[in-house]
This record gives C-alpha cells, sequence and structure tokens, in this order.
C-alpha cells in the first residue's frame, strides 16, 4: 500500500526532527496583518521577517505543513493536477545551512524515506540571469551531480523557471523583497506520452503533463535594492516548499491528483450524489470536489460568503461548483443535501484539521444555503437569458451580473453553450462604472503575499499593539482581537466587546494613544517560552496557535504582544495617531480605523 497523506506528514516531521529542525505551528489561511494578500499562498509567508534578518524564536532550522489557498489559480483547476487549497510542506534554513546539505537531505527524504525511483527524478538548476548579473548555480549542479544525479536528469532554465520570489522574476520584485535562485525535483510519469501541442521534445518544465513537479529548494541569498541591483541578505538561507498534493501524485504513481488520497474520498461521494462517473465527467467533478474542498476549510477558519474580499472568493467558489453541477445535467432545483459530501472532506483530513463529529454541523448548512440560493438564481437567469432575443443579448452580460449574480466567466460559458456572445468591453465598462472591484476589495490582492515592510506600515503595526492596550485600559478587559489589517494609508482593527464603547471612550482610546507616542516608549522583543509569555500578561491572537518559544513585543512597559515584528523602535517615531472612524459590524463586533 502506498504511503496515505497522514503517513508522509509523519514521515516528513519526523525527518526534519531528527535533522534537528523545530517544528513551528501554520499561520491561518487568513493572514493577520498583511492587507497585500487574501489568503495564505506559501509557507514560507512567516517567515519573511526572519529571512531577512530577524532571529527566530525556535532558532535556525524549522519546519511545518502549511495550508494554502491561491484564489488566483481558480480558473486552472479542472486538469489532473490544479487545485485551489494545497499544503506546503516547508523546512528553513535561516542563516544555517546551505545548498549541500538542503538538496542531500531532500533527496534522502523522496529517495530513502519516500522510495521513490530515482530513475524517474529529474532535477533542475538557475542558468543565470545575465540582465540583473546573477551567476548561473553551478553548486547546486555539483551537489546533484555528487549525489549520483546522471547529467541527463540534470537541466538549467533561466530566472523564469529557477528563480523565486513572491513577486516572481528578478525584474518583478519590489525593493526590499527577498529571492534567490531555485533547484526543483521533478517526477516523471513514464505511461504519459509526450504530446507535441507542447514542443517537440519533452523536459521537466513542458505542460504536456508527463512530468510534475514535487519540491523547490530555494536559495534566499539577495534582496533587491532600491536602484535595481541585487545585494546579499545579511545571511544565506534556503527556503523549501513541496506540494503534499503533488508528492502525493509521485507516490501513488498517479498522474490525477483527484483519485489519489487526498481527493478520492469526494469525489466518490460525488459519483454518489449526483448518480454521474467521474470518467465521464471529469472536469466538472474535479471542480466541484476542489471548490467544496477549498470552501470547507475556508469556512472551518471563519470565513462565510460575502460580497468583500475572502467571502467573495468563497461565494466565486460555491457559484462555480453549482454552475458545474448544473453543467452536468444535476437539478439544483430540486436541492440533494450536501452533508455527506462535507463528510467525506472532513474524513479525508480527520484530526489533522477537523471535529470529525461536529464539524460538519457548522460548515455544510453555509454551503447549502449559499449553493441553493445560487442554484435558484441560475435557473432564474437561464431561463431569462434563453427568452431574451439574440441581438439584445451581447449587451446585457452586466444586466444578467447585476440581477442574478452571475459573473462574468459562468455569463460567457453559459452564452457560449448557447451560441451567444458576451460583449466584453461593454460589460468591462459597466463594471468599472460599478466600482465593484474597489467594492468586493479583491483588485490586485490576487497575486499573493508581498507583505509590506515599509516605514509607515510598520509605525501603523506598532500603533496597533498601543490601541489594542489602550482598548483593553479604557473600554474593558473582555474585548478580544478578531482582526487587524494594515495598508500604507490606514491601520484597522476588529474586535469584540460585550458592551458598545461609547464615542467618550473612544475618544479616550485616542488620548491615550497619543499620550504613548509623547512618552517616546522604546519597543524591544523578546524570545521567551510561551508559558512565561503567557504568564506575563502578554496578549495573543486567539485564532493562531503558538509554537513553544515564541516573540514577545514590548512597548516601554505599557504593552506586551505575541507578534513577529517588525516595530518601530521607539513610539515617538509614530508621532500622531487619529481614530477616524469607529463602527458596529456585527453582533458584539466593532471596528477602528486609524491614521
Ligand atoms: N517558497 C517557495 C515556493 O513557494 C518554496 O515554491
Amino acid at each position: 500500500m502506498p504511503l496515505t497523506h497522514v503517513q508522509l506528514r509523519q514521515k516528513f516531521a519526523d525527518f526534519w526532527k531528527k535533522n534537528d529542525h523545530k517544528e513551528i505551528p501554520p499561520i491561518p489561511l487568513v493572514p493577520q496583518n498583511d492587507p497585500t494578500t487574501l489568503f495564505t499562498g506559501s509557507g514560507m509567508q512567516q517567515l519573511v521577517p526572519y529571512l531577512l534578518g530577524e532571529p527566530h524564536p525556535l532558532g535556525k532550522r524549522v519546519f511545518d505543513i502549511q495550508p494554502c489557498v491561491r484564489a488566483q489559480d481558480i480558473e486552472e483547476v479542472g486538469d489532473n493536477r490544479h487545485d485551489t487549497f494545497f499544503e506546503m510542506m516547508g523546512n528553513w534554513s535561516l542563516g544555517d545551512y546551505f545548498k549541500k546539505e538542503q538538496l542531500t537531505w531532500f533527496w534522502q527524504f523522496l529517495t530513502e524515506e519516500l522510495k521513490l525511483p530515482k530513475e524517474k527524478l529529474y532535477v533542475t538548476v538557475f542558468a543565470g540571469d545575465k540582465k540583473n548579473n546573477l551567476p548561473p548555480d553551478e553548486e547546486s549542479i555539483e551537489v546533484w551531480k555528487y549525489l549520483g544525479i546522471p547529467n541527463n536528469h540534470i537541466s538549467q532554465y533561466g530566472p523564469e523557471k529557477n528563480w523565486w520570489s513572491r513577486a516572481g522574476i528578478p525584474d518583478n520584485m519590489p525593493a526590499g523583497e527577498p529571492g534567490g535562485p531555485d533547484s526543483e525535483v521533478f517526477y516523471e510519469f513514464t505511461e504519459v506520452k509526450h504530446n507535441p501541442k507542447f514542443g517537440d521534445k519533452c523536459h521537466p518544465n513542458c505542460d504536456c503533463g508527463r512530468f510534475i513537479e514535487i519540491g523547490n529548494s530555494v536559495f534566499m541569498q539577495y534582496k533587491k535594492n532600491p536602484d535595481g541591483t541585487f545585494s546579499n541578505l545579511p545571511k544565506m538561507n534556503v527556503d523549501f516548499g513541496g506540494g503534499l498534493e503533488r508528492i502525493t501524485m509521485a507516490i501513488e504513481n498517479k498522474n490525477d491528483l483527484f483519485e489519489t488520497n487526498v481527493f478520492i474520498k469526494i469525489i466518490l461521494a460525488l459519483e454518489k450524489l449526483t448518480g454521474k462517473k467521474y470518467g465521464e465527467n471529469k472536469k466538472e467533478i474535479r471542480i466541484i470536489a476542489d471548490h467544496i474542498k477549498t470552501s470547507i476549510f475556508l469556512i472551518k477558519q471563519g470565513v462565510l460568503p460575502s460580497n468583500k474580499e475572502q467571502g467573495y472568493v468563497l461565494r466565486r467558489l460555491l457559484r462555480k461548483a453549482s454552475l458545474n453541477l448544473h453543467k452536468m445535467g444535476v437539478n439544483i432545483k430540486e436541492m440533494f443535501s450536501l452533508d455527506e459530501i462535507c463528510q467525506s472532506v472532513i474524513d479525508t483530513y480527520g484530526k489533522v484539521y477537523f471535529d470529525v463529529k461536529n464539524d460538519k454541523n457548522f460548515i455544510a448548512p453555509i454551503i447549502q444555503e449559499e449553493m441553493n440560493k445560487f442554484g435558484k438564481a441560475l435557473t432564474r437567469g437561464i431561463n431569462e437569458i434563453k427568452n431574451t432575443d439574440e441581438k439584445d443579448l451581447e449587451n446585457k452580460a452586466f444586466y444578467f451580473y447585476q440581477s442574478y449574480g452571475l459573473p462574468l466567466e459562468l455569463l460567457e460559458e453559459i452564452f457560449v453553450a448557447q451560441n451567444k456572445k458576451v460583449n466584453k468591453e461593454k460589460f468591462r465598462a459597466e463594471f468599472e462604472k460599478h466600482k465593484e472591484l474597489s467594492r468586493s476589495g479583491s483588485a490586485g490582492k490576487f497575486k499573493g503575499g508581498l507583505a509590506d515592510h515599509s516605514e509607515q506600515t510598520i509605525k501603523y503595526h506598532t500603533a496597533t499593539h498601543l490601541l489594542h492596550q489602550a482598548l483593553f485600559d479604557v473600554v474593558g478587559t473582555d474585548i478580544r482581537q478578531e482582526g487587524s489589517n494594515i495598508t500604507t494609508e490606514r491601520l484597522r482593527f476588529d474586535f469584540a466587546s460585550t458592551l458598545k464603547p461609547t464615542k467618550e471612550q473612544i475618544k479616550k482610546v485616542e488620548a491615550v494613544m497619543n499620550q504613548k507616542i509623547k512618552e517616546s516608549l522604546k519597543v524591544e522583543f523578546k524570545i521567551i517560552p510561551k508559558e512565561e509569555a503567557l504568564k506575563l500578561g502578554a496578549k495573543s491572537f486567539f485564532r493562531e496557535k503558538y509554537p513553544d518559544m515564541v516573540k514577545v513585543y514590548f512597548v516601554g512597559d505599557y504593552s506586551k504582544e505575541f507578534c513577529g515584528g517588525p516595530h518601530v523602535k521607539n513610539t515617538s517615531e509614530i508621532e500622531k495617531i487619529e481614530i477616524y472612524k469607529f463602527e458596529k459590524i456585527g453582533s458584539n463586533l466593532y471596528r477602528i480605523y486609524a491614521k
């Protein structure tokens, strides 16, 4: 029997522990304090400050398995390998070991622990980037050769393929962003025939499906300078990421992610529920399975369907799932129960992520309601589209979008199915007019995770700690942080409180913050055991799991808070803060904006 994903997790953890790595808890799928991305999209996101040089509370060698959502991949789902929710297995050297150790360890893990056949593994290495004066990675080639990889299994590629930063190629990196050359390992599905549509010759990065990337060792060694050149980071780091799902495909030697043990239960549940065969409806069933699975993880983390940000992505996922049911000819009007589908995902992951007995009870109704609602709107919308005369139709996409909530990509599909086209320009013009992009708050945020460490956001970050403490002092000790979000323009802070804070109290909070700024308090951090930090009364964020050693930021003796930083050195740098908006956003939930 091939390893299951649960056994794979265990092997991964044991392997890195054996090699002196400490396990770090993954961060929530919806990251805190990072307005630049809707979802956590890679394992390294929480490590940026440490890759840039701050000391990590757990030392120089860490690993984890990080749940990720890449909403920008929604349109790719439907083939044999793309998914919107995935888990990234990661290990990091924070200024400790480098290429030789990393490549050797990963090779051992693949070939000795997972017992993947060596002859099916291929590696790629950075060929250099002349334009940016970045040299080819000769050292990795030497290491791979030393490990016994034959020359014809080693290829070199330019920055498009073998350079990694959150912004992509060197040219696209903003100043201050870390990045470096990487070396990837690919698995070959020998039974997949190369498709000449993708080029004369097959190679590891060919898109024909014969090869799949199963791990990426990034040598985080550079930082981009404001003048566009690159300099070395204070320390050389390794940032490794390997998709748990991709590695699972290799372990099972299955060229279809949806037939592996991370998907098969939901596929079978969908076949049973719809009475349709996976083999005959692959694309639709894959989309439904992926989107429902991702939705379950989002809801578990507190996201609800809405027209904004994360909630809007959730809504889109569930709508697309509904649409694909419809495409398969499943009548969504006679809505069936989605309980078993939800339970199949919960059972797949078991206690790794869920409360197996109870989670379905709160997750399934949310999915059910959203899909039912959309299913009904879909039927009404389609009937109206059918009854609209052809000439009119081209220009009416926006109307259908507004009246039935049918997004453009869905409308295009429905129109095409009826041999009709959408006048996209007109749609876009109307869309812009309604400022949908800014309302949904999603513009630009699908790119994923470029945490801004500009001076202004750092100031707001420290101001957020002051605000948290001031609310505690002025409004009451039962206030609880629910979320925080910082841009270069302002900070936003959500909190729960049993009593509604008065206007006077909010004024007082602002005054206390400015008083603390005036007092020029020193901001410092200490790395201490979690127990000790809790005893000191340091504030933590309830949605986050913390490791045994934690970093605590102290603002003078006024505030103490679990936090990765960075922060200003002295509160005087903030100069002045103004609370310019205070509102109620839910029952017992309040939001403050300050700048
Ligand atoms: N951070 C690297 C990636 O996402 C490992 O591929």
